[in-house]
């Protein structure tokens, strides 16, 4: 079972499917600093690029990756799954929000918390890859091959925001982190 994020050592990084998972983490960092990074206005399109390239990113994780480390576990899920999956439905749920401060604080909120249980040692990833064994080289390239997924326009209704806060609880986070919502100039 994985321990509290602030106990849990980095993974290893050796293995394969760990180190092309990590590096779109990485990318997707630095998209988000990048929209977020000006003082007087949202670079929407680093903003978009991020929103297109987390839900792929999210999509190999549920469509590939949790169901073939279920297949290869004799159809028992990884002992964190489901905390992944209730996260993935909030950045979900996070990216149907406009751009600003909030938006952008609280994605990284989830993040640093659901990233860590996938990297850290003995956390998902690497759980995958003793799981698969012979089938590492072929899911690598189903991972790669994976289709962008279609993402809707943001919403900019209090409406939204309130399904996403009630997400983000459901998922163990703090809904405040939605409170201001004009905080960065758009
Ligand atoms: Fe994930
Ligand atoms: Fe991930």
């Amino acid at each position: 079972m994985v321990k509290d994020r602030d106990t849990l050592p980095a993974g290893s990084g050796a293995g394969q499917l760990y180190q092309f998972m990590a590096a779109e983490h990485a990318r997707l960092d630095e998209l988000l600093a990048q929209a977020s990074a000006g003082v007087s206005a949202i670079d929407t399109e680093a903003y978009e690029e991020f929103r297109k390239a987390l839900l792929r990113h999210i999509s190999i994780e549920e469509k590939i990756l949790l169901p073939v480390a279920r297949r290869r576990g004799g159809g028992r899920p990884l002992p964190v799954a489901e905390k992944l999956r209730l996260d993935h439905g909030a950045l979900a749920a996070l990216m149907m929000l406009a751009p600003s401060g909030s938006t952008f604080a609280a994605v990284r909120a989830v993040l640093d918390v659901h990233n860590r249980l996938e990297e850290a040692a003995g956390g998902a990833y690497e759980q995958c890859e003793e799981l698969l064994g012979s089938e590492l080289d072929e899911l690598l390239v189903q991972c790669e091959a994976a289709p962008q997924v279609s993402v809707s326009p943001w919403v900019d209704s209090p409406k939204v925001v309130a399904a996403a806060k009630r997400v983000l609880l459901r998922a163990g986070y703090d809904g405040s982190l939605l409170n201001c919502r004009r905080d960065v100039p758009e």
